[in-house]
């Protein structure tokens, strides 16, 4: 449009695209961090984008968060035959309008599609978390979840996600000692973009990231820029929906 073209924001997508190396970038006008517009502004703007690919596919995951929050609320209501929204990990320990399992059923709610959620607890033991994997109520979910086609994702700030999902000081040392710059669905990424710590919990694993269609991450505010970064790194991301504050600090022009 008009003003996107005034802004330049066309040619900031097309600059952070080939940065970051993501197909494909879509910036919303201002930073979330300080203006609640541009919050729900990038909460519609990624509902949007969802509404064109949503007729193509059978599966979405998705994580929590903020973000995702928004998101959900600016799903338009439709009736989509066969679609299936799942959280894409469970037991991440967020307040119940934060977690995945809220954020799913909203948007199943929104589109008339069908959902199935994991109930698991957040402070998870190796032994429980092997019983539960195995568990003939929980199995089925997690396979459908490890073949979803799209999965939609928050990033976070690495000290923030600690403390939310209340990992102990000592895990929180061992983050911090790796010089952890983001987080997505419970990973914690340096900023080579190498996973050095997960939350333990159960539902999709970083290994199944590669055989997922379209891996859609949103996030912004220029607070965001560097996990943006991290995360980035990694290389699984193939749509950045963001704000200008993050995309103009991780590009430093202001
Ligand atoms: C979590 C997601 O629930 O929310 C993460 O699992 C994400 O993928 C985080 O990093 C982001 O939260 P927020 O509140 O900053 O949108």
């Amino acid at each position: 449009s008009l003003v996107r073209g005034i802004k330049g924001l066309d040619n900031l997508e097309k600059a952070l695209s080939t940065y970051l190396n993501i197909k494909n970038v879509i910036i919303i006008t201002g930073d979330i961090d300080s203006d609640p517009f541009a919050k729900e502004e990038l909460g519609r703007v990624a509902a949007l984008n969802l509404d064109k690919i949503i007729e193509t596919v059978k599966t979405i995951a998705v994580t929590g968060g903020n973000t995702l929050a928004e998101f959900a609320n600016h799903i338009v209501s439709e009736n989509i035959q066969d679609l299936l929204i799942l959280p894409a990990r469970g037991g991440l320990g967020e307040k119940v309008e934060i977690q995945a399992n809220t954020i799913a059923a909203k948007i199943a709610d929104k589109l008339n599609a069908s959902y199935r959620l994991l109930h698991v607890p957040d402070h998870m033991s190796k032994s429980s978390i092997e019983q539960l994997v195995n568990d003939p109520y929980i199995a089925p979910i997690i396979n459908l979840i490890k073949q979803t086609e799209i999965l939609i994702h928050g990033i976070g700030n690495p000290l923030e996600m600690a403390e939310r999902r209340k990992l102990s000081l000592e895990e929180v040392d061992n983050i911090t000692q790796y010089d952890v710059q983001g987080e997505a669905f419970g990973y914690f990424f340096n900023k080579k973009g190498d996973i050095v710590y997960s939350s333990p919990s159960i539902g999709l694993n970083i290994n199944d990231l590669g055989k997922i269609k379209n891996v859609i991450a949103i996030a912004g505010g220029k607070s965001k820029a560097l996990a943006i970064k991290a995360v980035t790194k990694a290389g699984f991301i193939d749509c950045l929906i963001t704000d200008e504050g993050a995309a103009r600090s991780i590009l430093e022009i202001f």
